[in-house]
């Protein structure tokens, strides 16, 4: 039998619990700690999650220092990600910690530094991987149908969407708008606006408390092969449509799109569109799937199936779009 691995949860607020249920679920693995500044929060989570009420914590430093753990899972708001990952790894723990994986570029290095020196796991916990649809446009990708991918497109607008819990639109926790949490050798022109985040919107947000630099962003990101993202991101605008999520990616034979879930290719010399009806992934869970990939590269040694380095080369394209819309020119990141 697999030793069971130990897990130590720090923040166990909205995300943290489709993660506790996942865990849950992961065979030999069992979550024996949590860590939450608020008190309602570790008891509630722990309560709903069998976690034994001696092994809850107010600081992460004294759930590190006093339970012996495998690895933690880092559940926080942004700005509280760099800080407890290297704690972790300093302690001997593996790290899962939420995405986006840190508030700059430079945070990132130094937790994919500190895991280095500590030869510890960084997974970001990037869930839309882990999705049904992903799955099946990164197979048609991988399968040769669309060729080389010169130009993506990622969107996802909300019309009145400002979100009225988490830390989402404080500053101090985020660090970022709806572009950081939406949206993902390079140069990068962007614009990015505040204008209309006091509106009321759908979810009751106040007003007051909205702290983040925008509200809109909109990024071309050129790679230095020529291919290049269009990147579209939004908690409000003037739009018709209430959510329109959508990533679309174009290459030399074919094109993906995800919502619907398409491949479209040409064939006899005509334009056509490929719907999958029902495919092998139809039953997968995208967070237990995260966290069984998180465990079973603990078990194997690695590498880390979602790793801090491809998380760094997004956080520098995000970190290049705040860059470019402040200047209002394009710049080399
Ligand atoms: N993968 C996804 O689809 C997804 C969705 C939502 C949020 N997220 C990410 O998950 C993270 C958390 O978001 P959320 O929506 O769960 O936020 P949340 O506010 O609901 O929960 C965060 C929890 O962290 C706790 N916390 C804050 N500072 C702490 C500290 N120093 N030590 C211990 N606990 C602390 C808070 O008390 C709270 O309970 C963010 O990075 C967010 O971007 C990811």
């Amino acid at each position: 039998m697999a030793k069971t691995l130990r897990i130590g949860l720090i923040g166990a607020g909205g995300i943290a619990q489709p993660h506790m249920a996942a865990w849950q679920k992961c065979p030999d693995t069992k979550v024996v700690a949590i860590t939450d500044i608020s008190k309602k929060a570790r008891q509630t989570t722990a309560e709903s999650f069998d976690v034994p009420p001696d092994n809850l914590f107010e600081d992460y430093k004294q759930m590190l220092k006093k339970v012996e753990l495998d690895a933690v899972d880092i559940c926080t708001p942004n700005a509280v990600h760099k800080p407890p990952a290297i704690a972790a790894f300093r302690a001997g723990c593996h790290v899962l910690v939420e995405k986006p994986v840190a508030t700059s570029a430079r945070e990132c290095e130094q937790m994919i530094e500190a895991g280095q020196e500590a030869d510890r796991l960084l997974m970001v916990a990037q869930v839309m991987r882990y999705g049904r649809d992903a799955q099946i446009m990164k197979s048609w990708v991988d399968a040769g149908l669309v060729g080389d991918i010169y130009w993506a497109r990622a969107t996802y607008l909300r019309a009145r969407g400002v979100p009225a819990w988490g830390s989402f639109i404080d500053n101090e926790l985020s660090g970022g708008g709806p572009c950081y949490d939406i949206g993902v050798h390079v140069t990068v022109s962007a614009g990015t606006y505040l204008e209309i985040a006091d509106k009321p919107s759908m979810m009751r947000h106040n007003p007051k408390k909205y702290t983040v630099p925008e509200d809109f962003a909109v990024a071309l990101i050129r790679f230095a092969n020529g291919a290049t993202i269009s990147l579209e991101a939004s908690w409000a605008l003037n739009v018709c449509s209430r959510d329109y999520t959508n990533l679309l990616a174009t290459g030399t034979k074919g094109g993906i799109q995800r919502n619907p879930l398409t491949l479209v290719q040409e064939q006899g010399g005509m334009l056509t569109t490929t719907t999958p009806q029902i495919t092998p992934w139809d039953e997968i869970e995208p967070f237990e799937e995260e966290i069984a990939a998180f465990a079973q590269a603990i078990r194997t040694g690695g590498p880390s199936p979602v790793p801090g380095e491809q998380a760094l080369i997004t956080q520098r394209i995000l970190d290049g779009v705040y860059k470019s819309g402040q200047k209002g020119k394009e710049v080399k990141v």
